[in-house]
């Protein structure tokens, strides 16, 4: 693996290369979610590369951004052993100028959930996004496949936008959510929680469970299951339920093969999201 820390570097890297081309984005602090995106990529392609970059673009003001985990040395080791070519690790002052050209997020999919959560936090998603997407194509791999969780659900749909709006030559791979033994989604962000709150955060995927049962028991009604999940969700700050379809249009109905429902909610100061494809 050769890890590279400027643009000069990666683009030289990259040039050498001949075959197909996995990329995962990462922001680090890499588990087993993150994994099972670089195992895939390493099955389906000649050479993988990853990134690891705390991009500030997407952190609202009072977010985590200073706070973000931080855990380069494990993750160089973890990048290597998995078999990454490239491990691409540059810093803010390469990845922009001063007054930058932005990418706003659609008006319809992207102010909504995530987006009226986390206002400009999916412009700036994009923005970077978009910047490594190109970066990686720089010189024009037979392929180039990028690998996202759809525990980001919303960002996933976006991604596959912008890829459609602006004609990327990418292909993006929508990879299941990993979860902990207990069920708890794997996020970066789990570290925060204390053993306490680790027990309240199980309740957002229990919740999506009992949402499945009921599906499996012919309940397609949304305003009764979303109902059901506030009752099971009564004591964590819930910030949103929503049953939308896959286009991220609200339904009443549940559709099979065309759902996903999303939650998120704050345990204590720690913000998780989380959903189920139905
Ligand atoms: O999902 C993430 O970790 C980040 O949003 C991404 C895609 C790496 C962009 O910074």
């Amino acid at each position: 693996m050769i890890i590279v820390n400027s643009i000069t570097e990666l683009l030289n890297a990259t040039k050498k290369i001949k075959g197909s081309v996995g990329f995962v984005p990462t922001m680090g602090a890499l588990h087993q979610g993150h994994l099972s995106l670089i195992q895939q990529a390493r099955k389906e392609n000649d050479y993988v590369v990853v990134s690891i970059f705390v991009n500030p673009t997407q952190f609202l003001e009072g977010e985590d951004l200073n706070a973000y985990p931080k855990k380069e040395e494990a993750d160089k080791k973890i990048c290597a052993w998995v078999g990454v070519n490239i491990l691409f690790m540059p810093t803010s002052e390469m990845m922009y100028e001063p007054d930058e050209l932005g990418i706003i997020a659609p008006a319809k999919r992207g102010f909504i959930l995530e987006g009226s959560k986390r206002p400009k936090h999916f412009d700036g998603m994009l923005q970077v996004v978009m910047k490594l997407l190109n970066l990686i194509s720089y010189h024009k791999p037979s392929t180039v496949r990028a690998y996202f969780g759809k525990k980001d659900a919303q960002q996933l749909a976006l991604i596959e936008q912008m890829v459609r709006n602006y004609f990327l030559a990418v292909e993006i791979i929508p990879c299941e959510i990993i979860r902990d033994r207990d069920g708890l989604a794997l996020s970066s962000r789990n570290i925060y929680l204390s053993p306490q709150e680790r027990i309240q955060a199980l309740k957002l995927s229990r919740s999506l469970k009992r949402a499945t049962r009921l599906v499996m028991k012919k309940e397609f009604n949304v305003a009764t299951i979303t109902q059901t999940m506030h009752h099971l969700l009564s004591e964590i700050e819930v910030e949103y339920i929503a049953i939308v379809n896959r286009q991220f249009q609200p339904i009443s109905e549940i559709e099979i093969g065309n759902t996903i429902i999303l939650v998120a909610g704050k345990v204590g100061k720690t913000r998780l999201i989380d959903n189920l494809w139905i």
